[in-house]
């Protein structure tokens, strides 16, 4: 038997004025990753047939950040049934389900869309399956009216509502599963008598009715269908998002030892019995492996920490950045575009910026990597087993053999050897006596400015 196929199509003409930005709503980050792209990764989740993105006029954006999913324009902003109308081109023919979801409302979860998909699929064949929901404040919402075999009937849009049909307190949250067949003949059946003179996807139910087609509601968890309309509201989603992926990152066996200021990115992963630290942040492209400790106050971007690695506190990991199993890399250390072998150890106050460090080497306090001439960017290789001393310079590109060894406050500029020691500093001098002599002066110095008032 072969699967019944889903086409999901995401409505995402919204301008979202009230957003006051230059970049069109769904592409607004939550946890780093751009709205559209969690409804997005909701959507796949189901293994869909097709994707189709429904956009507004020059939202050329958009079109890019979905990629490779079609989109459609929709030309006028002329309601919900409209934008699934500019649809129905890339659906011709599909006798699937389709799915309709909404950019602007990121925390949908699979598991909801699964349970509408299989009541779309279950007993009646409903021909529309709306998703339900209650909200402690009804507020605006579309209301859903039931008949009294508790089929649904019809959506009433807030606007439109009497009193007593405003007095429903199950709401319409927006998502809907389609009979792909019988789909063209609901939207052609929508018309715009109505308050707000749109075309609205909710009289597809009352349209489907009208043919006695039987139509379903599935309730699920209000969170699931928040909507951004404000940076507010974004905000606000933003916390209900840190809280899913929090618990996430526990449930799968990382402890987070104060998990409200830990702040995590859509695609962070943490192994198992990993320990992160108070105040540490998560950018974009990070994944920490088993057993690795995060100590607090730490900022990581596109980095993998490899198995029990300790990093911070007070670490900045940038982009491009691999820390190998068992590394230590201690406060005040910045690593860019670095990879660090197996047990090596930057633990105080140094930048290594495009460099290869090899397993075992030891980085002492203040090394810098000098990796850009002001035009150029060049690497730092520096080989296993190495030793570096405090305040080194190491100026790239430059290479740094095995088994090294840097003085102090050397500037490296050439080759280091295998097995070599470098140095290259001023040599020391000592004028014995001399510090007592110039002590007693300083003092005579300042005692005649005393006297003198
Ligand atoms: C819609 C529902 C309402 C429901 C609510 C849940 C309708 C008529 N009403 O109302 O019953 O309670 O969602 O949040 O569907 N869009 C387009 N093109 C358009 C209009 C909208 O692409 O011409 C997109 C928007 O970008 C948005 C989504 O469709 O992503 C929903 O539109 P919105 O205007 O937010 O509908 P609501 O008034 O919230
Ligand atoms: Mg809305």
């Amino acid at each position: 038997m072969t699967q019944r196929p889903i086409a999901c199509v995401i409505l995402a003409a919204g301008k979202g004025t009230r957003m006051k930005s230059a970049l069109p709503k769904v592409l607004h980050p939550l946890g780093g990753k751009p709205m559209v792209g969690h409804v997005l990764d909701a959507a796949a989740a189901l293994d869909p047939d097709r994707i189709i993105v429904v956009v507004g006029p020059g939202m050329d954006s958009v079109a890019k950040a979905v990629a490779p999913h079609s989109t459609v324009v929709q030309q006028r902003q002329a309601g919900t049934g409209d934008a699934l109308a500019a649809a129905l081109p890339l659906l011709d023919g599909f006798a699937g389900d389709v799915l309709v979801l909404y950019g602007d409302t990121p925390l949908i979860r699979p598991e909801t869309l699964r349970a509408m998909i299989a009541a779309r699929r279950g007993g009646g064949d409903p021909a529309v399956v709306v998703m339900g929901m209650r909200p402690a404040d009804p507020g605006s919402y579309g209301r859903l009216l039931l008949g009294s075999d508790g089929g649904l009937e019809r959506i009433v849009e807030f606007l439109d509502a009497s009193p007593q049909e405003r007095a429903v307190g199950l709401c319409n949250a927006g998502f809907m599963a389609f009979d792909g067949a019988r789909l063209p003949a609901l939207i052609a059946g929508i018309g715009n008598d109505n308050a707000k003179g749109e075309y609205y996807l909710t009289d597809a139910v009352a349209v489907a009715r009208g043919r006695g087609w039987r139509c379903a509601v599935v309730e699920g968890p209000v969170e699931d269908a928040l909507g951004v309309n404000s940076r507010v509201e974004l905000a606000g989603l933003e916390t209900i998002f840190q809280g899913r992926m929090r618990r996430a990152a526990m449930e799968n066996g990382a402890t987070l030892l104060d998990p409200d200021t830990v702040y995590f990115s859509a695609d962070t992963r943490l192994g198992r019995d990993v320990l992160v630290g108070q105040n540490v942040v998560f950018g974009p492209g990070v994944r920490v492996e088993d057993g690795a400790e995060i100590k607090p106050f730490c900022h990581f971007e596109g980095v993998v920490v490899k198995a029990g690695a300790q990093i911070g506190p007070y670490a900045r990991l940038r982009p491009g950045t691999v820390v190998g199993e068992g590394c230590h890399i201690g406060n005040f250390v910045e690593l860019k575009n670095t990879n660090l072998g197996a047990g090596a150890k930057a633990n105080h106050l140094s930048y290594l910026g495009d460099s290869d460090v090899g397993g075992g080497s030891n980085i002492g306090a203040g090394t810098i990597t000098c990796n850009y001439d002001g035009f150029l960017k060049h690497r730092t290789r520096i080989g296993g087993g190495v030793f570096v001393g405090s305040n080194s310079t190491l100026i790239a590109p430059v290479t740094l053999e095995d088994g090294a060894y840097v003085a102090a406050a050397t500037v490296v500029s050439k080759t280091v050897p295998a097995d070599s020691l470098a140095i290259a500093r001023v040599p020391q001098e000592n004028r014995i006596g001399t510090a007592a002599r110039l002590r007693e002066r300083k003092r005579a110095e300042k005692a005649a400015k005393a006297t003198k008032g």
